[in-house]
């Protein structure tokens, strides 16, 4: 099919729920994406923060073509080794005693609110109440619906899922003043991604951290966007000093195949019964072999630590830019905000016809979420190609 027959083709048969540019990608390697126009494209934006490892890297391409003719897909019903061999790599790097698996990020927070009024219901019977922060995003289903803010994704949709409160981001008061002995969950993001890379304060975390425990409530950290190296540590909630009882991971950690997994403690995992959740699909044979690379290759100190000095050289390089239309640089490692005086569509388009992809974060705020294997000179062209395109004021 050429490129106009494509594009055709995605308004005739694929429904409208996305607005996309009129390019067609038709493979990729390391930070690159290539069109079928020949144009090349430095990548920034890694799928959503899901090519933690760039495109098409050579061991992950390995493991998933030798999986696919070894063994795809046998369901939930049987053992199989990649799944146990992920589920080991992750309990044993952290705080968790047990691991769900599923299909997506939505999915894993919808897996995490339901372990979550279960173990409330152990309680008593209206320990029911979910506690969300303005600014954050949980995904697309029903349940993780509910607990996003944004009124343009959930008014539509209504009536949701009964018994959400949102809360202001960052306001530790209102938040020991909401969080009672009713409150079976909260679940926040440490650093947000699509509400506009707003990090948590550490005072923040911990001082939910301290309410939860005192109204026997689960603190859950949806680390779906920034967590598994994208901060330059293993996990965002380091960067904080405060575990939570539940974690949601998705995006990054089968390398760009469909994957979610909901972490949990053993108080959790000791009410939850078989039958009581379950996917078809998820912590298949093929997924798991490919997260299974990606865990061993971004779980090294030498990994975690350029991350950790490339987020930094990419946040000074945006910092002393000293242009008037940036308003603040913020995020942590490789999940980096640029706030502007303006709106950002402009901007990204701007730098797309330039050869580069960046994301953006709601109205006015820039995101660059590269693939976790960037160097500072992929970071020098991102960094120049923004000034520019700022500066131009298109
Ligand atoms: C923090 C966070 N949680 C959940 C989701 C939903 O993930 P998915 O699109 O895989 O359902 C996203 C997606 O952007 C996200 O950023």
């Amino acid at each position: 099919m050429d490129k106009q027959a494509i594009i055709q083709a995605e308004a005739d048969y694929v429904l409208h729920t996305y607005n996309r540019p009129e390019i067609v990608f038709t493979h990729g390697e390391g930070m690159y994406l290539f069109d079928s126009d020949g144009n090349k494209y430095l990548d920034f934006t890694s799928g959503i923060a899901v090519t933690a490892l760039g495109h098409s890297d050579p061991d992950w391409s390995a493991a998933v073509a030798q999986q696919a003719t070894q063994l795809t897909h046998i369901s939930n019903l049987f053992h199989s080794a990649p799944q146990v061999q992920l589920a080991q790599k992750l309990v044993q790097n952290s705080f968790a005693d047990k691991v769900f698996f599923c299909n997506s990020g939505a999915e894993a927070n919808e897996a995490a609110l339901k372990f979550a009024r279960k173990v409330g219901k152990t309680h008593h019977d209206s320990k029911t109440k979910i506690i969300a922060f303005t600014g954050g995003f949980h995904g697309r289903t029903m349940g993780s619906l509910s607990a996003t803010y944004k009124a343009q994704y959930r008014e539509p949709f209504a009536p949701l899922v009964p018994g959400f409160t949102f809360l202001p981001f960052n306001d530790l008061p209102a938040a020991q003043a909401a969080i009672d002995d009713d409150t079976c969950a909260v679940i926040v993001e440490p650093i947000q991604g699509e509400g506009g890379v707003n990090p948590a304060t550490a005072e923040f975390l911990q001082g939910l951290r301290t309410a939860c425990n005192a109204h026997h409530a689960l603190l859950i950290f949806d680390e779906v966007q920034c967590g598994l190296g994208r901060t330059g540590t293993l996990w965002g909630h380091q960067q904080f000093g405060v575990m939570p009882d539940i974690m949601t991971l998705a995006k990054p950690l089968a390398g760009g195949l469909p994957i979610g997994a909901t972490l949990v403690t053993q108080k959790v995992a000791e009410v939850i019964q078989p039958g009581d959740h379950g996917s078809t699909f998820a912590g298949g044979p093929l997924v798991c072999a490919a997260a299974n690379v990606v865990f061993d290759k971004i779980n090294q100190p030498d990994f975690l630590q350029t991350v950790q000095e490339n987020g930094a050289y990419l946040k000074h390089r945006l910092q002393t830019l000293e242009l008037e239309e940036i308003v603040a640089v913020r995020g942590q490692g490789l999940l980096v905000g640029v706030a502007l005086n303006q709106p950002a569509a402009p901007i990204m388009a701007a730098a797309r016809d330039q050869g580069v992809l960046i994301l953006t974060a709601g109205d006015n705020v820039l995101r660059l979420a590269p693939a976790l294997i960037v160097n500072k000179g992929e970071i020098d062209t991102a960094v120049s190609t923004i000034a520019a395109c700022l500066e131009k004021k298109p």
